[in-house]
């Protein structure tokens, strides 16, 4: 428990949607919610009202959102509705807590990996292209079923990304930043045995010092010929030289949400790589994001009001 909002001075909340209470009932007695959807030039409030602001829900993937910050002097604890918070990460105050969405993309993002791979395996693309040029050239595809899938950062999106996995008749090996031989999950040092066996290699990491260029030439030249390698995490674990290297010469395959860099340029070669599949970062944000990211906010506001610890802690400021 923390001392409750009244006590401290900062009982009001700030969130990205208003109705929240039509939706779910209520609020707590004893706070006042504002609303900003992160348009404007700020929530449109006098200062005064910021000074009492303690938790506020910071819009989602509203880029500069962040830059009211510093106007937030009652602060306790900042919401991401982002599971990746590196950006906001060094901007947080000192003293305030930092809450990610760790959750609130799983069926999203999952959903969005598998069908980047089932593109892939079943050679969507060139379909597609037939399709607008007239073509009707069939031929035998890949398959997921019967492939081995390791997933690398078996967190949350991984195991459901796993859940769907299995229902395709693929096998899945999990891998972890450390080895949870209990469940199964290889640590990430374990790698360079690993990848020789895989038919695909999906990266769900977070971005870290650990992580950046965690898939670079080395691990790219131990997958087999033909492999498949997908990036829902973060752009910078995957090194985009290596990975040009690798399909420029057709030996490796890959579909990316996330490059290194965002957003990637027109003229970059990644778009024109043989065998490469790209979407603009949009795993994570489809219809099953808003139900799950309201349920989140509104039971973080109770918590807030009541004095509970807020839910999925990232960091402390
Ligand atoms: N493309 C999109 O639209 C989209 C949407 C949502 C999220 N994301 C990205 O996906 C990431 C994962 O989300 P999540 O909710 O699944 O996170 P999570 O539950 O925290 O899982 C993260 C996984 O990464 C592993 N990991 C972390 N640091 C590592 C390191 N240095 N070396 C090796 N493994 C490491 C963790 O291993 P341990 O369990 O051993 O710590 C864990 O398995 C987010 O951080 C975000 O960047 C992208």
């Amino acid at each position: 428990m923390h001392d409750t909002p009244a006590a401290t001075g900062a009982p009001d909340v700030l969130v990205p949607w208003a109705g929240l209470d039509t939706r779910h009932g209520p609020w707590p007695e004893g706070i006042r919610v504002h609303v900003w959807d992160g348009g404007g030039d700020g929530p449109g409030l006098p200062q005064e009202a910021l000074d009492r602001v303690g938790f506020w829900v910071l819009p989602y993937a509203v880029p500069g959102a962040e830059a009211l910050l510093p106007r937030l002097p009652g602060l306790r604890a900042a919401q991401s509705l982002s599971a990746g918070v590196e950006k906001l990460l060094p901007l947080l105050p000192e003293g305030v807590s930092l809450h990610n969405g760790r959750g609130l993309h799983d069926a999203s993002t999952a959903e969005h990996a598998l069908g980047l791979i089932l593109a892939a395996q079943r050679d969507l693309p060139r379909w597609v292209a037939d399709q607008h040029a007239g073509r009707w050239e069939p031929h035998f595809t890949r398959s997921l079923a019967d492939c081995r899938v390791a997933i690398v950062g078996h967190g949350s999106i991984g195991a459901a990304l796993e859940r769907r996995l299995l229902a395709c008749e693929a096998e899945v090996v999990r891998v972890a930043r450390r080895a949870r031989p209990e469940e199964d999950v290889h640590p990430v040092a374990a790698l360079p045995e690993l990848l020789p066996g895989v038919d695909v290699v999906v990266l769900v990491l977070p971005e870290n010092p650990g992580t950046v260029g965690l898939l670079g030439a080395a691990e790219l030249a131990a997958l087999p010929d033909g492999a498949l390698v997908v990036n829902v995490g973060r752009g910078r674990t995957l090194d985009t030289e290596a990975l040009l290297a690798e399909t420029g010469n057709g030996r490796l395959r890959a579909a990316l949400d996330v490059t290194d860099p965002e957003p990637l340029p027109a003229a970059h070669p990644l778009r024109s790589a043989p065998g490469v599949l790209i979407t603009p970062h949009v795993a994570g944000g489809s219809d099953a994001f808003r139900p799950h990211a309201e349920r989140l906010v509104v039971d973080q506001v109770r918590r807030y009001a009541s004095g509970e610890p807020l839910a999925n802690l990232f960091a402390r400021g």
